[in-house]
């Protein structure tokens, strides 16, 4: 090897790992499954040469983000669930998206009017109802507390982020009295003490114990390619339930502009990016979720659920009423 061309390597050498460093790249936090999020992230880094750097963990983002402080690297924390939105907000972690592409694809009930957050795909709560011993086909939130359900409803705790989300709204729409009324009267339905996930409702609905289980839409496509649990979404039918004068309660799956963002400019091509029809296709085809994006075909499965008419009331109302909603259930001794 001649000197120079030696000395052509070196200097290659040395330039390398310094073109990597100065190649656009954005940092993801995500609560969300590493296999859910990497497609996604691939197909961004394909359409934009922007290269994405994931930390995935299932508790304590906002909290580390707080903790690196002006040093974290996090750029985007990718969230699901009101509750964990608007934790990572309460811990002064995010900042403005301020995006007129945001802005413009992403319905206001499903935004922070002080724009910190946005949802990019939405998941209802719905009713896994026995196929066998349930005939209507339509129900509302508020019967669920009507005796005529005594001792057929099975839920998971009161206190999860999903129900949690679910009560709130159930508070911001009728105030806290007429809530704790109806949490007094879905508890009274219950078959037995709330307990295990989404799924083990359709499971205790298909093994008869109870005829109505509560559970979010993406699950019950989840079970149908499971082999082993296939047989609860077999025994269970998806109704969407609406609040009385409104329409389905929904959650969100979010994403945040984290406030101290080292890459402020590819993070938010990145969140844009993911509001796309691309990402809000795969969000539909991989997750099972709803876009977020009108004009996006959802996944046959959850199609096969009917038309979900979203409830209008804005998210932003519904978090504000979380802590109503998990004092209510302790009032009511709904986990008892
Ligand atoms: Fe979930």
């Amino acid at each position: 090897m001649s000197r120079l061309r030696a000395a052509a390597l070196a200097v290659a050498a040395i330039l390398v790992p310094f073109a990597a460093e100065a190649a656009e790249q954005v940092n993801v936090y995500t609560y969300r499954e590493t296999k859910l999020v990497q497609p996604l992230f691939d197909a961004f880094t394909k359409d934009t040469g922007i290269a994405v750097n994931v930390i995935s963990a299932s508790s304590g983002l906002e909290q580390r983000i707080k903790a690196e402080g002006a040093d974290s690297p996090a750029d985007v924390l990718l969230t699901v669930d009101i509750g964990r939105i608007d934790d990572a907000v309460a811990a002064g972690i995010s900042q403005p998206i301020n995006s007129a592409v945001i802005d413009e694809i992403v319905p206001a009930q499903f935004r922070d009017p002080n724009g910190h957050w946005a949802g990019i795909s939405m998941r209802a709560r719905v009713i896994y109802a026995s196929k066998d011993r349930v005939k209507q086909e339509a129900i509302t939130y508020e019967e669920l507390a009507d005796p005529k359900w005594k001792g057929k409803i099975c839920i998971r705790s009161g206190q999860h982020i999903y129900n949690n989300a679910l009560f709130a709204a159930y508070v911001a729409k009728h105030g806290e009295a007429k809530a704790e009324e109806w949490l007094r009267g879905l508890k009274a339905n219950l078959a037995q003490k709330p307990s295990g996930g989404d799924r083990e409702t359709a499971r205790d609905v298909a093994a008869g114990k109870c005829d109505l289980g509560i559970g979010n839409t993406y699950y019950w496509a989840l079970m149908l390619k499971d082999p082993d649990k296939k047989a609860w979404a077999d025994a269970t039918k998806v109704i969407l339930p609406t609040f009385e004068g409104g329409g389905t309660h929904v959650n969100l799956s979010g994403v945040l502009l984290t406030k101290n963002a080292p890459n402020k400019a590819s993070a938010v091509k990145l969140i844009e990016w993911l509001a796309g029809e691309k990402a809000q296709q795969i969000y539909a085809d991989a997750n099972y979720e709803y876009p977020i994006r009108a004009g996006v075909a959802l996944n046959p499965v959850i199609a096969s659920y009917g038309k979900l008419k979203p409830d209008p009331l804005p998210i932003a109302k519904i978090a504000a009423n979380r802590k109503a909603a998990a004092t209510l259930v302790d009032k009511v001794g709904f986990d008892n």
